[in-house]
């Protein structure tokens, strides 16, 4: 089964049109975040998921959830970048983007969503970043298929904690994306 077409943009999730419960990404965790902990973060002020809802709608009214992203802020030392880029870094934690999640529900996997909800997650941190400045985003990877992933992507490795790799991009490359599109 599939979720017939996607919708043409990503908006907030909103538990009164989106069908969270339907939502299957292949991966207990995040399953599990989009349906009981998205909300509580974004009404406690943490985070900001943003789905791509289906076109059409299910027999209880609401839009099944094709992909998602979750945003938030975040911090990281300076030593653990690569020296080359920590030493033009002051010593005060360096602001940074968290993809927190990103995931594309199963029927709809290995059709190029993933591609595209990684690009509309970069391009709204770019234009947050026009705002409020970070130095990169950073990724902490489920499993190692994400890590293969987010590496094809130009997301370069940091270090390994409890089993999870974490993964940057600089911001300036970020913008390089972007800019050389126009
Ligand atoms: C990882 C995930 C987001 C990829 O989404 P997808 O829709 O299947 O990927 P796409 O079809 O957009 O693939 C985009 C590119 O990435 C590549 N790719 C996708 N999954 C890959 C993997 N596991 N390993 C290597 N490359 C992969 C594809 O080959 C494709 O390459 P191409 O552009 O050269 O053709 C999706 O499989 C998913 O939601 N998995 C479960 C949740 C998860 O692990 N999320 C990451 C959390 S950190």
């Amino acid at each position: 089964m599939t979720l017939t077409s996607w919708s043409d943009k990503f908006i907030e999730l909103d538990k009164t049109i989106h069908d969270r419960v339907s939502f299957d990404c292949g991966e207990l965790e995040l399953n599990h975040f989009i349906k009981t902990q998205a909300l509580k973060h974004m009404k406690a002020g943490i985070s900001r998921t943003m789905i791509l809802p289906a076109s059409s709608l299910l027999l209880n009214g609401k839009y099944p959830i094709c992909s998602f992203y979750t945003i938030a802020p975040s911090s990281i030392n300076r030593n653990t970048l690569p020296e080359g880029i920590a030493k033009k870094l002051p010593h005060y934690p360096i602001p940074v983007f968290l993809l927190a999640q990103l995931a594309v529900h199963k029927n709809e996997q290995s059709s190029g969503l993933g591609k595209i909800t990684l690009i509309k997650a970069l391009e709204y941190l770019y234009e947050i970043n026009s705002h409020m400045r970070a130095f990169a985003i950073i990724v902490d990877c489920l499993n190692s298929n994400a890590e293969k992933f987010y590496l094809k992507f130009g997301f370069e490795k940091l270090y390994s904690n409890k089993g999870r790799v974490r993964l940057f991009i600089p911001m300036r490359k970020v913008a390089e994306l972007f800019s050389s599109e126009g």
